[in-house]
């Protein structure tokens, strides 16, 4: 995976584009996007071809570099926060983005490079971070004997996709995964198929394997199973904004999925940058959550699954509340317990906003 470039500026400052992997596509085809005004941008992120919070942040700050380009900077960087609601990162980028000065291209650019090598390393930090956590609570070796490694360990289950296509650097939940990885560990992972866009699937599902990493897709519906089976060790989120008390909004289904990890003793960690945390939002009911259209339940990918006219209802994100939450699994370092002022001590220095 972490040959595949899921976001790149092409060219100079002044005349140069955004250039996108569209996530719409995998894992059938590796499509890239070329995005050269706004509202291109603007598209990208409300269709999901750029997606996951950190990836949504540094897509909309280049954004905001083509907004310069065309001498509508204020423009461009309105428009862009009005892409989706949830991911605070959106608006966290696009704030700094206005911090810069002069407004030209080319100091611009400079910002948004910034923020996309720092989330780099923030992914990177996170997986250090998060490392102990898995080898404590799934067990990993040394793949010394292959397969054998495996089975003796129990293994991770994440959701939707919290992986390096939906940010700058190794992602959020994969980041522990990809670090026990390189250092020669044998991890195993389900992911969940995250209905009803797949990004579980057809996303976290493609990079892990390409990354050589042991994936196996459940469907959403077959998480409590698994872990009655006891092949559990962690459950592994990403986050799209977190409170000031710790409670995490991400993808549809984590609530219920942090719900089965109490019911059978499995920790539930939550993995995300500082620029996730929204210190202006004091608890979860105050985070707007995303409605997308009734197609998207109704006939995902084409195909109508569902009577015509029936009623849907369709909220794209849920919040888990900080009782259901392990730890969680910071660039700064692990909140454990999770709780406000854990929460502040740790990352009460970033500059995350409410809207
Ligand atoms: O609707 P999406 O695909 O943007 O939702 C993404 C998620 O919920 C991710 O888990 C979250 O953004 C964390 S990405 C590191």
């Amino acid at each position: 995976m972490n040959s595949i470039v899921n976001i790149e500026w092409i060219g100079d400052a002044a005349d140069g584009h955004l250039r996108l992997l569209d996530q719409t596509r995998l894992p059938n085809e590796v499509a890239m996007l070329n995005c050269t005004n706004v509202s291109h941008v603007w598209n990208a992120i409300k269709r999901l071809s750029v997606r996951g919070a950190p990836a949504i942040g540094i897509a909309a700050a280049y954004g905001c570099v083509i907004g310069a380009q065309h001498k509508n900077f204020d423009r461009a960087a309105e428009h862009l926060a009005t892409s989706r609601p949830t991911a605070v990162n959106l608006f966290w980028a696009i704030d700094r983005m206005k911090t810069v000065t002069p407004r030209t291209p080319a100091s611009l650019l400079a910002e948004a490079r910034r923020i996309h090598d720092e989330d780099k390393a923030m992914c990177r930090a996170i997986g250090e971070h998060g490392l102990a956590l898995l080898q404590a609570s799934c067990g990993l070796e040394p793949q010394t004997n292959g397969q054998s490694a495996i089975e003796k360990q129990k293994s991770i289950l994440t959701h939707c996709n919290a992986g390096a296509l939906a940010t700058g650097g190794i992602g959020t939940a994969t980041a522990p995964m990809y670090v026990a990885h390189e250092r020669g560990a044998a991890v195993s992972v389900f992911a969940d198929e995250t209905r009803p866009l797949l990004q579980g699937a057809r996303l976290t599902a493609f990079e892990l394997a390409a990354a050589g990493i042991d994936v196996t897709v459940i469907c959403d519906d077959m998480a409590a199973q698994v872990m009655r089976e006891g092949r559990i060790g962690a459950v592994i989120t990403g986050a799209d904004r977190i409170a000031a008390n710790g409670d995490a909004a991400n993808k549809i289904g984590t609530y219920s999925l942090a719900v089965l990890a109490k019911y059978h003793d499995i920790p539930f960690y939550v993995a995300a940058p500082s620029t996730t945390f929204d210190l202006g939002t004091p608890a979860g009911e105050a985070i707007p959550i995303e409605e997308r259209g009734d197609h998207e339940i109704t006939e995902g990918f084409g195909v109508r699954t569902a009577p015509h006219d029936v009623a849907t209802y369709c909220p794209a994100f849920d919040v888990t509340p900080n009782t259901l939450i392990t730890a969680i699994i910071t660039d700064r370092g692990v909140i454990q317990p999770v709780n406000e002022r854990a929460v502040r001590t740790m990352v009460g220095q970033s500059v995350a906003v409410g809207r």
